[in-house]
């Protein structure tokens, strides 16, 4: 008979970039833990926290007024520290000496991958929960923060299209998103761009010409090019206004870089209700001995997936968008 392992303390941390949503995965792991009888306990600054031993008890009144709240009340950081042994080992320590049970760690795949290396080292239980707005983490549909960043993205590019046909311009518009287009390919849609430039397709810079001068032809007054920060044509934001300002002289063009303002603002609706149930879930699993995975939304259905195979797998995009994108952009 396997006898059940009840816990008493269970620790949550948010590592790597911030996401809007955070605090609301936050808030409900912290009350499905005291709905639970298990004491949370929030540590600051992702793993650099753990290593330190910076870490104090929380209850369901540490987290009221934050859903709405864009960033991390726990901080953040990208630990050096937590990929050597020796920090992992304090970590672990810390974690003895207070008492402490289980780990909920929120962030992307680095995160999971400190994860899945402290969880095998030190056989403790880790679950995962995907926040992080590039939405480029296998096993969910949609990572928390993902649909908040589009949405900003999205009223940015609106606001550069007002002034774009004000002086019949040419813009690029940089996004965020270094190995992953998502954000790109998403926004290109919903805010009409004439192009998108993603990491995982490269249509080339001749494409991107004649798609221009089809553009001036059929009579536009301005043109939107979402650029995403990992593009694959190897040119950056700046070196295609050069590029496409030579070969196109009758194009005035302007580059915006929209940087971490993405990363900011109040979560949406959606972003909200998804923190809150992977949060409860992430909690529940590990309480029913579930451990070293993933908590993630299938088919809107709330499931666990392996560290291992969230890490390895690869988010594909929507090839469909880019069909939708061209038609839309005639
Ligand atoms: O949060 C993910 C991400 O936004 C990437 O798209 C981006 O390249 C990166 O973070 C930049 O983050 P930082 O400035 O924190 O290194």
């Amino acid at each position: 008979m396997t006898v059940k392992k009840v816990f008493s303390k269970i620790a949550l941390l948010t590592s790597g970039g911030d996401a809007p949503g955070m605090n609301a995965v936050i808030r409900s792991v912290v009350r499905t833990c005291v709905f639970h009888k298990i004491v949370p306990i929030g540590v600051s600054k992702g793993y650099d926290g753990l290593i330190k031993g910076n870490m104090s008890e929380m209850n369901a009144r540490s987290v009221k007024g934050i859903i709405n709240k864009g960033g991390t009340i726990l901080k953040t950081a990208r630990s050096k520290g937590f990929r050597t042994k020796a920090g992992r080992e304090e970590a672990f320590e810390n974690l003895k000496k207070n008492n402490i049970d289980g780990l909920i760690v929120i962030g992307g795949d680095g995160t999971f991958t400190g994860g899945l290396i402290f969880s095998e080292e030190f056989n403790f239980p880790v679950i995962g929960v995907p926040a992080t707005i590039d939405n480029d983490i296998f096993g969910t549909s949609h990572t928390v923060g993902f649909d908040s960043a589009t949405n900003t993205v999205m009223e940015a590019i609106d606001k550069i299209r007002d002034t774009a046909s004000s002086h019949n311009r040419l813009f690029f518009i940089e996004v965020m998103g270094r190995d992953a287009g998502h954000i790109a390919l998403n926004t290109g849609v919903a805010a009409g761009a004439e192009e998108i430039l993603i990491p995982e397709e490269n249509l080339g810079l001749d494409r991107l010409i004649q798609s221009l001068k089809r553009s001036q032809k059929t009579g536009k007054s301005s043109s939107i090019v979402v650029v995403a920060e990992g593009d694959n044509t190897g040119e950056n934001v700046f070196q295609l206004k050069d590029y496409v300002e030579e070969h196109l002289s009758d194009y005035e063009a302007r580059v915006a870089v929209l940087g971490h303002m993405q990363r900011g603002g109040s979560p949406t609706c959606f972003d909200r209700v998804l923190a809150s149930r992977l949060g409860v879930k992430a909690v529940e699993s590990i309480i029913n001995g579930e451990t070293i995975s993933m908590v993630g939304l299938q088919n809107n259905i709330v499931k666990l997936t392996p560290f291992k195979k969230a890490i390895k797998g690869i988010t594909k995009i929507n090839t469909e968008l880019l069909k939708v994108s061209d038609i839309m952009s005639i």
